[in-house]
């Protein structure tokens, strides 16, 4: 969506916040010993006390309140009671939500304590990615040159992008144009960052895959190579500087 009045911004701050908040906390709730769906109720909770709806349930019939992938899952893992967190995994959460008719969308990967499996330097080099794309974004910008931005710094760090993984418009929906803001330059792709217009700017930071491929379950994605993924995820107002950047209070980057 494009922002053309105040109200439309405090809305959006309004949800942003929600899922800003519910990504933080499931962050300290997650815990060894827990399964992935405690993980999820707890967040469903903190969703539906804000009067939240899960955007991936709203728009997909996705069967929980938030997607929570582990290990070698890449994204939208399926929260379940038979997947039990241990010391040392590689989990990410990403929370949408719908609040009052105005969508916002985040996530975020990081280490369950103790780095036993040496997973924090890709979860760091996402983070940074992330970082340095957004200080990259206002009006007029090419979505292509975040693109070749995000490749280039992967690789500089050892690491690959999955290329059919992407960032999106999001407003007054889950999706919206521009669909796709992929981590690679996409020379097809001539659109460019238009001010006042709200998106989520996601990484795919990926150790041996390029492409991400969808289990047997018709969720849970995996890489085609193998290997582990770190995606961090904000949601930004475009501005002629540096971008709003709504979902800052899940201090993805603290
Ligand atoms: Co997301
Ligand atoms: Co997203």
């Amino acid at each position: 969506m494009s922002i053309t009045k105040e109200t439309e911004l405090i809305a959006m701050k309004k949800v942003s916040d929600v899922v800003a908040y519910a990504l933080k906390e499931m962050k300290n709730y997650a815990r060894p010993g827990i399964s992935t769906k405690e993980l999820d109720n707890y967040g469903a909770e903190i969703l539906q006390d804000f009067g939240a709806n899960s955007a991936p349930y709203a728009t997909y019939k996705f069967p929980g309140w938030t997607c929570i992938s582990v290990d070698t899952e890449f994204c939208h893992g399926i929260p379940s009671a038979n997947r039990i967190l241990k010391e040392g995994d590689l989990i990410n959460i990403d929370v949408s939500a719908e609040l009052d008719g105005f969508w916002s969308d985040n996530g975020a990967s990081f280490v369950l304590g103790d780095d036993k499996f040496g997973h924090q330097n890709l979860v760091n080099a996402s983070k940074e990615i992330l970082k340095k794309a957004i200080l990259n974004i206002k009006g007029g910008v090419k979505i292509s040159d975040i693109g070749d931005l995000i490749e280039t710094e992967a690789k500089r760090r050892g690491y690959k992008v999955i290329k059919n993984l992407t960032g999106h418009g999001i407003g007054r929906s889950l999706h919206e144009e521009p669909s796709e803001i992929a981590n690679f330059k996409d020379r097809f792709n001539r659109t460019r960052f238009k001010k006042n217009s709200v998106v989520a700017i996601e990484t795919f930071i990926a150790t041996d895959s390029n492409y991400a491929v969808t289990l047997n379950d018709g969720w849970t994605m995996v890489g085609n190579n193998g290997g582990y993924m770190a995606q961090h995820e904000h949601t930004i107002v475009v501005t002629d500087n540096q971008p709003i950047i709504l979902t800052e209070k899940n201090e993805i980057w603290n």
